[in-house]
């Protein structure tokens, strides 16, 4: 199998040559530097500040880091203005109409589309590592039965560490790629299971003979005295989910795993963290968020109020599945559930979906609404999941658990490109102080 080729790193030890530059001056003490301009494949190009502080004693400030790229990745490339996703350089589009989220796995963590070969023996390896160590199964147990299957997901997947120590040293290349194989094997039926649990229904086994979406349906939906019959569409939309899902470049779920493993905690550690992250509303637990204002808004009549709130700046409700931090145009994964959103309804019979039709009024009026269109304002990927997994018979609070299956890869491909880089030191960002000058402690008797 083949691996990334470690990434240039210009390091501590100074800037690599640059021939374009970008001129600071420091009008306090005159001094200029110039800083290298570094250009990538394609998207904007950065400037270096790495030297910075040792050349100037200042900081850069960017809370929300609108403006700063943290890293140099090669696995997925965005364009927020034209709407453009690419895994390894691969459009969303093509992987999503013509590969399957096992092959996209491959992709992003090995950096290539394997050949038959590779993926035959990459799918065995997946597939036979499915099942999790028994004593971990047993300890769903702790867990209240009403847990949110998120925090569930936090707990257990932080305590594969104390089950795989064989495979932790995250110098060890191999290991790195056994705790990959493991992680990417095992989500699925970790997330299974912390819905299970929370309705008390017993865990159902991994099937072997099943594709990866199928099983983690069958996990999900069928019942030891009864096998559910997942129909081969709804699988394939399962598995698009996946496959749009998979990765999203410096996100924040994707940079919690980063900055969580560039401490050289274990993989398993830095992934519960990035899962801890995805839960928010304002990033993957939108899309639960989603189908609850749906179902709150109810009818199309009611929209109106909501695109109200929205856009008053002193209601912090926002309009949940739409505007993206990087995407000031249509979320091209938006578009591809939206379609699929059409198809599984149909296929089920629920094209007149109550929910499909406040959506589809909701996306209609607010992309004519200035507001929305001023601020670029458009559906992002969480819009219509929702609806899909909600139309499979999935509950909502499963959704973002989804949502963690996928992103998974992601985050480890992320990592694993993140250890290999020669040169890699620990994430530690500093601060613009603002608080107390110095002062003395005074005695409780004197205050
Ligand atoms: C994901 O980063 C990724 O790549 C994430 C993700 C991934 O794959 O990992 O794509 C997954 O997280 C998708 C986003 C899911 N979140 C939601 O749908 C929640 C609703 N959206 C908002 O919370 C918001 O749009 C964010 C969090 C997604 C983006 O936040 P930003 O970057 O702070 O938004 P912005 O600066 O672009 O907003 C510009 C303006 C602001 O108003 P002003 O301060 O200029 O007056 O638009 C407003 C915002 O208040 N605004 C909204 C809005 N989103 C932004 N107003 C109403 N409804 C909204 N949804």
């Amino acid at each position: 199998m083949t691996h990334n080729e470690p990434l240039n790193h210009t390091g501590r030890k100074g800037i690599a040559m640059a021939e374009k530059t970008i001129t600071i001056r420091d009008n306090r003490s005159g001094r200029e530097v110039e800083l290298p301009i570094i250009e990538g494949t394609d998207g904007p190009p950065v400037v270096d500040v790495t030297g910075v502080y040792r050349d100037f004693g200042i900081f850069t400030l960017d809370p929300g880091y609108r403006s700063t790229a943290s890293c140099r990745s090669r696995i997925t490339f965005i364009d927020g203005e034209k709407g453009i996703l690419r895994y390894r350089g691969y459009p969303i589009e093509q992987l999503a109409e013509k590969s399957s989220f096992l092959e996209v796995c491959y992709l992003l963590m090995y950096g290539e589309l394997p050949t038959a070969s590779a993926f035959e023996e990459f799918s065995e390896i997946i597939t036979r590592h499915t099942m999790i160590h028994e004593q971990l199964r047993q300890s769903y147990t702790g867990y209240r039965r009403d847990a949110h299957p998120m925090a569930i997901m936090v707990g257990v997947v932080g305590a594969l560490s104390a089950f795989y120590h064989d495979s932790l040293d995250v110098h060890d290349p191999r290991h790195r790629e056994i705790s990959a194989h493991r992680l990417i094997s095992k989500i699925p039926t970790i997330a299974a299971a912390s819905y299970k649990y929370s309705i008390g229904q017993p865990f159902v086994y991994p099937q072997n003979r099943l594709g990866y979406a199928e099983n983690f349906l069958n996990m999900l939906l069928s019942v030891p005295c009864e096998e559910r019959e997942i129909p081969p569409s709804i699988s394939r939309a399962m598995d698009k989910i996946f496959i749009l899902h998979a990765d999203h470049e410096q996100n924040a779920s994707t940079s919690t795993v980063r900055l969580a493993g560039s401490s050289l905690a274990n993989p398993f550690a830095a992934v519960s963290a990035g899962i801890g992250a995805l839960w928010g509303p304002a990033h993957g637990g939108a899309n639960e968020a989603v189908l609850k204002m749906l179902a709150e808004i109810g009818d199309v009549d009611r929209i109106g109020t909501y695109i109200d709130k929205a856009k008053d700046p002193d209601d912090p409700f926002r309009l949940m599945g739409f505007g993206h931090r990087v995407y000031k145009n249509y979320d091209p994964r938006a578009m591809i559930l939206r379609q699929a959103a059409h198809e599984v309804l149909t296929e089920l019979g629920r094209e007149n979906d109550p929910l499909l039709k406040v959506a589809m009024k909701l996306e209609s009026i607010a992309l004519e609404d200035d507001y929305f269109v001023k601020k670029k304002l458009y559906p992002n990927v969480d819009f219509y999941s929702g609806i899909i997994l909600s139309a499979i018979g999935i509950p909502t609070n499963m959704f973002t658990v989804i949502f963690a299956v996928s992103r998974t890869v992601g985050w480890i491909s992320q990592w694993m490109e993140m250890i290999s880089e020669p040169g890699h030191v620990i994430g530690r960002p500093r601060q613009l102080y603002e608080g107390a000058a110095v002062r003395d402690y005074v005695a409780i008797s004197q205050r």
